[in-house]
């Protein structure tokens, strides 16, 4: 199951997954972008078998409501088990705004929905020895964790607040790999590169806006970023290593490390108002 699904990366690992004839839920923000996405999918491949859900993953109890639903759809149709889960839902905000919660926003998606998704989940994906995915981003190397003001209360920046973000989501696939290795769990932090999408011209000011159209010029088309996510979700063993990009395993800043990553793991949890177990 992938999240983010309607549109850019996360639509591009979906067509690829259904090619090499996976089933995939995919999860999308918006009614309207879900059923453009079904129907392009169903379009190009008339057997495909996928379903999508949508809600605003920005809001806690909204992730809770779509983890419920995939539960039950995993009951009925997968004998409880998910195989992989792909965290990619991602935004970005020029100014400092929060999730019911309270939560900044680009941690709240970027970050805290996955790991919460990924806590719902978790009894399917050991069920099905799963692969957990995170779309972080090269942009984690050159942030360390604002342990003081996680998030932004003084002094908002957009880039610095999604690379904190980017960097957590290697820190939980951090924790995740050191903790359930041993119960056939892999965790991976995903680097796609420099993709034309339109992520930062959603819901963003003029300047981030204009700086993101003139950047997205020199990315690359989603579909080869979605090559990547194919790798790392076929395969009878699962890679060893915790980053990958462009199809092959890449280095990480050295802010990835267990104090970091068990420090944020801890904070989350209490953020999400969850345990992991073991
Ligand atoms: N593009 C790049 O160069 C690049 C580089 C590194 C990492 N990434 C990461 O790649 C991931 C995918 O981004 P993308 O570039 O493919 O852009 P994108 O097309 O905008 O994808 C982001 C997806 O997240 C969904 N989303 C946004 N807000 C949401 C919400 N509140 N609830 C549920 N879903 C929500 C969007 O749905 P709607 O469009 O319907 O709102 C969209 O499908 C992100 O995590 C991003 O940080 C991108």
């Amino acid at each position: 199951m992938i999240t983010g699904a309607a549109s850019g990366i996360g639509f591009s690992v979906c067509e690829l997954l259904l090619q090499n004839g996976f089933k995939v839920i995919g999860v999308g923000h918006s009614k309207e972008n879900c059923e453009v996405a079904y129907k392009r999918l169903m379009d190009k491949f008339p057997n495909a078998d996928i379903i999508f859900l949508y809600g605003d993953m920005i809001q806690q109890q909204e992730v809770i409501r779509i983890a419920k639903d995939i539960k039950k759809y995993l009951h009925e149709n997968s004998s409880d088990e998910l195989f992989a889960l792909i965290n990619n839902a991602g935004c970005v905000r020029s100014w400092h705004m929060t999730s019911n919660e309270g939560y900044e926003q680009q941690f709240a998606l970027n970050h805290l929905a996955g790991f919460l998704l990924t806590h719902e989940l978790f009894p399917n994906l050991i069920l099905g020895k799963g692969r957990i995915l995170f779309t972080s981003s090269g942009s984690h190397k050159m942030m360390k964790m604002r342990w003081k003001d996680l998030m932004f209360e003084r002094g908002y920046h957009p880039l610095l607040a999604y690379k904190q973000s980017k960097l957590c989501n290697m820190l939980t696939a951090y924790t995740l790999n050191e903790r359930y290795r041993n119960k056939g769990i892999a965790a991976y932090g995903v680097d796609p590169g420099l993709v034309n999408t339109n992520i930062g011209n959603k819901n963003t000011g003029w300047i981030v806006n204009l700086v993101w159209s003139l950047r997205k010029k020199h990315g690359v088309d989603s579909t080869e970023a979605a090559k990547t996510y194919l790798l790392l979700c076929t395969g009878e063993i699962p890679p060893q290593e915790l980053y990958f990009g462009f199809l092959k395993a890449q280095k990480y800043s050295k802010q990835v490390n267990k104090e970091n990553a068990d420090r944020l793991f801890l904070l989350s949890e209490k953020l999400c108002n969850i345990m992991y177990s073991g």
